[in-house]
Protein backbone atom coordinates (compact mmCIF):
# COMPACT_ATOMS: atom_id res chain seq x y z
CA UNK A 1 0.00 0.00 0.00
CA UNK A 2 1.40 3.39 -0.65
CA UNK A 3 1.89 5.88 2.04
CA UNK A 4 1.59 8.86 -0.12
CA UNK A 5 0.00 10.02 -3.35
CA UNK A 6 1.67 9.41 -6.63
CA UNK A 7 0.50 10.85 -10.33
CA UNK A 8 0.61 7.81 -11.61
CA UNK A 9 -3.68 8.97 -12.17
CA UNK A 10 -2.24 12.43 -13.69
CA UNK A 11 0.21 9.71 -16.39
CA UNK A 12 -3.00 7.97 -17.38
CA UNK A 13 -5.27 11.27 -17.96
CA UNK A 14 -2.54 13.20 -19.56
CA UNK A 15 -1.08 10.56 -21.75
CA UNK A 16 2.75 11.49 -20.62
CA UNK A 17 4.99 8.61 -21.12
CA UNK A 18 8.37 9.29 -20.11
CA UNK A 19 9.36 9.57 -16.42
CA UNK A 20 11.23 13.10 -17.00
CA UNK A 21 8.16 14.51 -18.62
CA UNK A 22 6.28 15.01 -15.22
CA UNK A 23 9.58 16.76 -13.33
CA UNK A 24 8.32 20.01 -14.80
CA UNK A 25 5.33 19.42 -12.71
CA UNK A 26 6.93 19.00 -9.26
CA UNK A 27 6.87 21.44 -6.80
CA UNK A 28 9.60 20.35 -4.21
CA UNK A 29 10.49 22.34 -0.90
CA UNK A 30 13.93 21.80 0.12
CA UNK A 31 14.83 22.26 3.80
CA UNK A 32 18.84 23.48 3.92
CA UNK A 33 20.56 23.22 7.29
CA UNK A 34 22.85 26.49 6.62
CA UNK A 35 25.91 26.84 4.81
CA UNK A 36 28.66 25.89 7.58
CA UNK A 37 30.84 24.36 5.56
CA UNK A 38 32.38 23.89 1.73
CA UNK A 39 30.61 21.03 1.24
CA UNK A 40 27.09 22.58 2.61
CA UNK A 41 27.38 25.42 -0.15
CA UNK A 42 28.51 22.49 -3.23
CA UNK A 43 24.97 20.32 -1.90
CA UNK A 44 22.64 23.59 -2.40
CA UNK A 45 24.42 24.57 -5.70
CA UNK A 46 24.41 20.88 -7.20
CA UNK A 47 20.58 20.82 -5.61
CA UNK A 48 19.82 23.63 -7.55
CA UNK A 49 21.36 23.09 -10.75
CA UNK A 50 19.34 19.22 -10.62
CA UNK A 51 15.71 20.57 -9.74
CA UNK A 52 17.06 23.22 -12.89
CA UNK A 53 18.16 20.25 -15.25
CA UNK A 54 14.84 18.47 -14.52
CA UNK A 55 12.79 21.35 -14.76
CA UNK A 56 11.63 21.00 -11.04
CA UNK A 57 10.44 24.08 -8.99
CA UNK A 58 12.07 24.11 -5.99
CA UNK A 59 11.77 25.84 -3.05
CA UNK A 60 14.87 26.97 -0.92
CA UNK A 61 14.81 27.27 2.81
CA UNK A 62 17.76 28.00 4.86
CA UNK A 63 17.44 27.14 8.15
CA UNK A 64 20.85 28.96 9.43
CA UNK A 65 21.57 26.10 11.55
CA UNK A 66 18.32 25.90 13.54
CA UNK A 67 15.70 22.88 13.63
CA UNK A 68 12.78 25.32 14.90
CA UNK A 69 13.68 26.84 11.44
CA UNK A 70 13.42 23.77 9.63
CA UNK A 71 10.20 22.51 11.36
CA UNK A 72 8.71 25.96 10.61
CA UNK A 73 9.98 25.68 6.71
CA UNK A 74 8.32 21.98 6.53
CA UNK A 75 5.35 23.27 7.64
CA UNK A 76 5.04 26.34 4.91
CA UNK A 77 5.88 23.74 2.48
CA UNK A 78 3.04 21.72 3.52
CA UNK A 79 0.52 24.81 3.28
CA UNK A 80 2.08 25.54 0.21
CA UNK A 81 1.20 21.81 -0.79
CA UNK A 82 4.53 21.25 -2.76
CA UNK A 83 4.77 17.60 -4.34
CA UNK A 84 7.48 16.53 -2.48
CA UNK A 85 10.04 17.70 0.72
CA UNK A 86 14.05 17.86 0.89
CA UNK A 87 14.93 17.49 4.14
CA UNK A 88 18.71 17.46 5.57
CA UNK A 89 18.28 17.49 9.36
CA UNK A 90 20.59 19.76 11.75
CA UNK A 91 20.49 17.33 14.37
CA UNK A 92 18.95 13.63 14.96
CA UNK A 93 16.05 13.81 17.39
CA UNK A 94 12.52 15.87 17.59
CA UNK A 95 11.64 15.45 13.85
CA UNK A 96 8.03 12.92 14.82
CA UNK A 97 5.87 15.61 14.87
CA UNK A 98 6.40 17.38 11.34
CA UNK A 99 7.01 14.36 9.82
CA UNK A 100 3.39 12.90 10.48
CA UNK A 101 2.59 16.27 9.43
CA UNK A 102 3.73 15.60 6.01
CA UNK A 103 2.71 11.80 6.23
CA UNK A 104 -0.74 12.92 6.80
CA UNK A 105 -0.69 15.99 4.01
CA UNK A 106 0.27 12.88 1.53
CA UNK A 107 3.73 14.67 1.08
CA UNK A 108 6.67 12.81 0.73
CA UNK A 109 9.96 13.18 2.29
CA UNK A 110 13.29 12.79 1.29
CA UNK A 111 16.53 12.93 4.10
CA UNK A 112 19.34 14.27 2.55
CA UNK A 113 23.24 13.53 3.90
CA UNK A 114 21.81 13.20 7.80
CA UNK A 115 19.87 11.23 9.48
CA UNK A 116 16.71 11.31 11.86
CA UNK A 117 15.98 8.99 14.68
CA UNK A 118 12.30 8.77 13.85
CA UNK A 119 10.34 5.80 12.59
CA UNK A 120 10.99 4.83 8.68
CA UNK A 121 7.44 5.02 7.73
CA UNK A 122 7.86 8.51 8.33
CA UNK A 123 9.60 9.70 5.36
CA UNK A 124 10.11 7.98 1.80
CA UNK A 125 13.39 7.58 1.45
CA UNK A 126 17.21 8.80 2.94
CA UNK A 127 20.19 9.60 0.47
CA UNK A 128 23.52 9.86 2.47
CA UNK A 129 26.68 7.91 3.19
CA UNK A 130 26.98 5.19 5.83
CA UNK A 131 28.32 7.96 8.52
CA UNK A 132 29.79 5.31 10.82
CA UNK A 133 32.08 3.76 7.83
CA UNK A 134 33.07 6.88 7.28
CA UNK A 135 34.83 7.39 10.69
CA UNK A 136 36.52 3.94 10.58
CA UNK A 137 37.84 4.21 7.04
CA UNK A 138 39.55 7.98 9.28
CA UNK A 139 40.28 5.57 11.85
CA UNK A 140 41.73 2.82 10.30
CA UNK A 141 43.97 5.12 7.88
CA UNK A 142 45.49 6.28 11.17
CA UNK A 143 46.12 2.56 12.32
CA UNK A 144 48.20 1.90 9.16
CA UNK A 145 49.50 4.59 9.50
CA UNK A 146 51.21 4.73 13.18
CA UNK A 147 51.89 1.32 13.61
CA UNK A 148 53.05 0.96 17.24
CA UNK A 149 53.63 3.91 17.72
CA UNK A 150 52.37 6.28 20.97
CA UNK A 151 49.63 8.47 19.26
CA UNK A 152 47.31 10.67 21.25
CA UNK A 153 44.76 12.23 19.01
CA UNK A 154 42.62 15.63 19.31
CA UNK A 155 39.00 15.06 17.78
CA UNK A 156 37.36 18.23 16.14
CA UNK A 157 33.19 17.20 16.33
CA UNK A 158 31.04 17.84 14.47
CA UNK A 159 27.80 20.00 15.32
CA UNK A 160 26.31 18.54 18.45
CA UNK A 161 23.24 16.14 18.08
CA UNK A 162 23.75 15.72 14.64
CA UNK A 163 23.87 12.25 12.79
CA UNK A 164 27.53 12.92 10.93
CA UNK A 165 29.03 13.84 14.47
CA UNK A 166 27.81 11.20 16.37
CA UNK A 167 28.29 8.38 13.50
CA UNK A 168 31.97 9.15 12.67
CA UNK A 169 32.93 9.67 16.12
CA UNK A 170 31.54 5.99 16.88
CA UNK A 171 33.49 4.86 13.65
CA UNK A 172 36.72 6.30 14.25
CA UNK A 173 36.81 4.78 18.15
CA UNK A 174 35.86 1.21 16.85
CA UNK A 175 38.52 1.52 14.15
CA UNK A 176 40.65 1.91 16.58
CA UNK A 177 39.35 0.29 19.65
CA UNK A 178 42.13 -2.49 20.27
CA UNK A 179 45.24 -0.21 19.36
CA UNK A 180 45.74 0.70 22.80
CA UNK A 181 48.93 2.81 21.52
CA UNK A 182 45.99 5.16 19.93
CA UNK A 183 43.90 7.60 22.29
CA UNK A 184 41.66 9.92 21.97
CA UNK A 185 42.85 12.82 24.63
CA UNK A 186 40.46 15.82 23.68
CA UNK A 187 37.70 15.98 22.01
CA UNK A 188 35.06 18.58 21.33
CA UNK A 189 32.76 20.38 18.83
CA UNK A 190 33.92 22.26 16.28
CA UNK A 191 30.42 22.80 14.85
CA UNK A 192 31.55 21.99 11.32
CA UNK A 193 33.04 25.20 10.45
CA UNK A 194 36.73 26.39 9.64
CA UNK A 195 36.67 29.41 12.77
CA UNK A 196 35.40 26.79 15.29
CA UNK A 197 38.02 24.16 14.16
CA UNK A 198 40.80 26.80 14.55
CA UNK A 199 39.62 27.88 17.26
CA UNK A 200 39.12 24.60 19.04
CA UNK A 201 42.00 23.32 17.78
CA UNK A 202 44.02 26.24 19.71
CA UNK A 203 42.39 25.69 23.15
CA UNK A 204 43.68 21.97 22.17
CA UNK A 205 47.05 22.83 21.38
CA UNK A 206 47.32 25.45 24.18
CA UNK A 207 46.21 22.50 26.71
CA UNK A 208 48.79 19.31 24.77
CA UNK A 209 52.18 21.50 25.69
CA UNK A 210 51.70 23.69 22.52
CA UNK A 211 50.56 20.72 20.51
CA UNK A 212 54.41 19.00 21.43
CA UNK A 213 51.61 15.95 22.98
CA UNK A 214 49.67 15.82 19.81
CA UNK A 215 50.06 12.97 17.00
CA UNK A 216 47.29 13.33 15.34
CA UNK A 217 44.01 15.65 14.39
CA UNK A 218 40.96 13.52 13.30
CA UNK A 219 38.22 16.14 12.64
CA UNK A 220 34.74 15.44 11.34
CA UNK A 221 35.06 17.21 8.48
CA UNK A 222 37.37 18.78 6.24
CA UNK A 223 36.37 22.83 6.96
CA UNK A 224 37.04 21.88 10.59
CA UNK A 225 40.66 20.63 9.57
CA UNK A 226 41.87 23.42 7.41
CA UNK A 227 41.20 26.14 10.39
CA UNK A 228 42.49 23.49 12.85
CA UNK A 229 45.63 23.51 10.15
CA UNK A 230 46.04 27.31 10.01
CA UNK A 231 46.15 26.81 14.04
CA UNK A 232 49.34 24.04 13.57
CA UNK A 233 50.69 26.42 11.63
CA UNK A 234 50.57 29.74 13.98
CA UNK A 235 51.75 27.48 17.18
CA UNK A 236 55.01 26.82 15.14
CA UNK A 237 54.01 22.89 13.90
CA UNK A 238 54.11 21.37 11.13
CA UNK A 239 50.36 20.27 10.11
CA UNK A 240 50.91 16.82 8.32
CA UNK A 241 54.46 15.50 9.49
CA UNK A 242 54.20 17.02 13.16
CA UNK A 243 50.63 16.48 13.78
CA UNK A 244 48.73 14.00 11.39
CA UNK A 245 45.91 15.42 9.74
CA UNK A 246 42.34 13.20 8.93
CA UNK A 247 39.21 14.25 7.88
CA UNK A 248 35.91 13.96 5.95
CA UNK A 249 34.49 15.48 2.88
CA UNK A 250 36.88 15.46 0.12
CA UNK A 251 36.19 19.46 -0.60
CA UNK A 252 38.80 21.23 -2.84
CA UNK A 253 40.73 23.51 -0.37
CA UNK A 254 41.61 20.33 1.81
CA UNK A 255 43.43 18.58 -1.55
CA UNK A 256 45.68 21.83 -1.81
CA UNK A 257 46.12 21.56 1.98
CA UNK A 258 47.16 17.59 0.87
CA UNK A 259 49.45 18.65 -2.16
CA UNK A 260 51.67 21.13 0.72
CA UNK A 261 52.13 18.44 2.61
CA UNK A 262 50.22 20.00 5.59
CA UNK A 263 46.74 17.22 5.50
CA UNK A 264 47.07 13.41 5.04
CA UNK A 265 43.96 12.12 4.24
CA UNK A 266 40.23 12.23 3.68
CA UNK A 267 37.27 10.53 3.11
CA UNK A 268 34.97 11.64 0.18
CA UNK A 269 31.27 12.28 0.64
CA UNK A 270 30.01 13.19 -2.53
CA UNK A 271 27.53 16.25 -2.43
CA UNK A 272 25.23 15.07 -4.79
CA UNK A 273 22.46 13.65 -2.82
CA UNK A 274 19.83 15.71 -4.87
CA UNK A 275 20.37 13.11 -8.28
CA UNK A 276 19.23 10.15 -6.62
CA UNK A 277 16.79 11.82 -4.52
CA UNK A 278 15.19 13.39 -7.78
CA UNK A 279 15.19 10.11 -9.30
CA UNK A 280 13.14 8.14 -6.40
CA UNK A 281 11.00 11.22 -6.09
CA UNK A 282 10.29 10.96 -10.03
CA UNK A 283 9.86 6.81 -10.21
CA UNK A 284 7.55 7.02 -7.28
CA UNK A 285 5.55 9.92 -8.56
CA UNK A 286 5.32 8.49 -11.89
CA UNK A 287 4.33 4.95 -11.02
CA UNK A 288 4.57 4.45 -7.36
CA UNK A 289 7.76 2.79 -7.66
CA UNK A 290 9.00 2.44 -4.08
CA UNK A 291 12.86 3.36 -4.01
CA UNK A 292 14.89 1.44 -0.99
CA UNK A 293 14.56 3.21 2.84
CA UNK A 294 18.54 4.21 2.43
CA UNK A 295 20.13 4.93 -1.10
CA UNK A 296 23.91 5.12 0.31
CA UNK A 297 26.74 6.93 -1.67
CA UNK A 298 29.89 6.05 -1.67
CA UNK A 299 32.95 6.61 0.41
CA UNK A 300 36.52 7.05 -0.86
CA UNK A 301 39.78 7.91 0.97
CA UNK A 302 41.74 10.08 -0.53
CA UNK A 303 45.82 10.99 0.43
CA UNK A 304 48.81 12.13 -0.45
CA UNK A 305 49.31 9.56 -3.11
CA UNK A 306 46.20 10.71 -4.55
CA UNK A 307 47.60 13.42 -6.93
CA UNK A 308 45.69 16.08 -4.43
CA UNK A 309 47.07 18.94 -7.24
CA UNK A 310 45.08 17.23 -9.90
CA UNK A 311 41.98 16.33 -7.58
CA UNK A 312 42.17 19.64 -6.94
CA UNK A 313 41.64 21.01 -10.30
CA UNK A 314 39.13 18.62 -11.32
CA UNK A 315 36.81 19.89 -8.08
CA UNK A 316 37.60 23.48 -7.61
CA UNK A 317 35.00 24.25 -10.37
CA UNK A 318 32.15 21.40 -8.40
CA UNK A 319 30.40 23.78 -6.61
CA UNK A 320 31.97 24.07 -3.19
O1 LIG B 1 26.03 16.06 6.95
C1 LIG B 1 27.22 16.14 6.26
C2 LIG B 1 28.17 17.06 6.93
O2 LIG B 1 27.59 18.31 7.16
C3 LIG B 1 29.43 17.34 6.16
O3 LIG B 1 30.41 16.38 6.33
C4 LIG B 1 29.85 18.62 6.78
O4 LIG B 1 30.81 19.34 6.08
C5 LIG B 1 28.55 19.28 6.86
O5 LIG B 1 28.37 20.52 6.89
Amino acid sequence: MKIFKTLAGAVALTGLMAGSALAADMTVGFSQIGSESGWRAAETTLTKEQAEKRGIDLKFADAQQKQENQIKAIRSFIAQGVDAILLAPVVATGWDQVLEEAKDAEIPVVLLDRQVDSSDDLYLTAVGSDLEHEGEVAGQWLVDNVGDKDCNVVELQGTTGSSPAIKRKAGFEKAISGHDNIEIVRSQTGDFTRTKGKEVMESFLKAENGGKDICALYAHNDDMAVGAIQAIKEAGLKPGSDILVVSIDAVPDIFLAMAAGEANATVELTPNMAGPAFDALEAYKNDGTMPPKFIQTESKLFTQSDDPKAVYEEKKNQGY
